[in-house]
């Protein structure tokens, strides 16, 4: 190999590993009856309160505690964990957040199994008073 050669395979393998350290989260897929589910219990001050316990407990590790996505975890994963006051999760519907938090994707874990579905959806009314007061 030349030295020209071996300076470029090296920038190439470094401008790699710099784009998969800082990778986005890929598209994540939901069908389209699971988009369409909608939130069956009461969304009120109760769900809320219950919802914010919850996530205290499982999501602010990862997500933080404001749901930046910035938790003391968060520096380890990749993909990063998603924002929850972004403009662009909020404008997910009920029925996307529902079939991600139940399902998860790795590193995202899942809790299909861990709470139940009414916990579920206590945890989506929780994150929709997450979202970013304008300015
Ligand atoms: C171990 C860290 C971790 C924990 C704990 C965790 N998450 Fe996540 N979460 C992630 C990561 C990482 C992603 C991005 C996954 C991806 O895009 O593949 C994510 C993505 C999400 C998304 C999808 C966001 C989008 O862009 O649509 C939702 C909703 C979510 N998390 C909610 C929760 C809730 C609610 C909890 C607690 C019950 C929780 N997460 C706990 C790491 C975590």
């Amino acid at each position: 190999m030349t030295k020209n050669k071996i300076l470029s395979v090296t920038v190439v393998a470094f401008l790699f590993s710099f784009s998969s350290a800082f990778a986005q989260s890929k598209p994540w897929p939901v069908p389209k009856d699971a988009l369409l589910i909608k939130n069956p219990y009461a969304i009120d001050e109760g769900a809320v309160k219950s919802g914010k316990l919850l996530y205290v407990k499982y999501c602010v590790t990862c997500h933080g505690e404001k749901g930046k996505g910035n938790g003391i975890a968060a520096a380890a994963l990749n993909p990063k964990p998603a924002d929850h006051t972004s403009a662009a999760l909020q404008a997910e519907p009920d029925g996307s957040l529902f079939y991600k938090v139940t399902n998860g994707r790795t590193p995202m874990p899942q809790f299909k199994t861990t709470l139940t579905d009414a916990q579920r959806w206590t945890l989506i009314s929780y994150i929709r008073t997450l979202a970013a007061k304008p300015r």
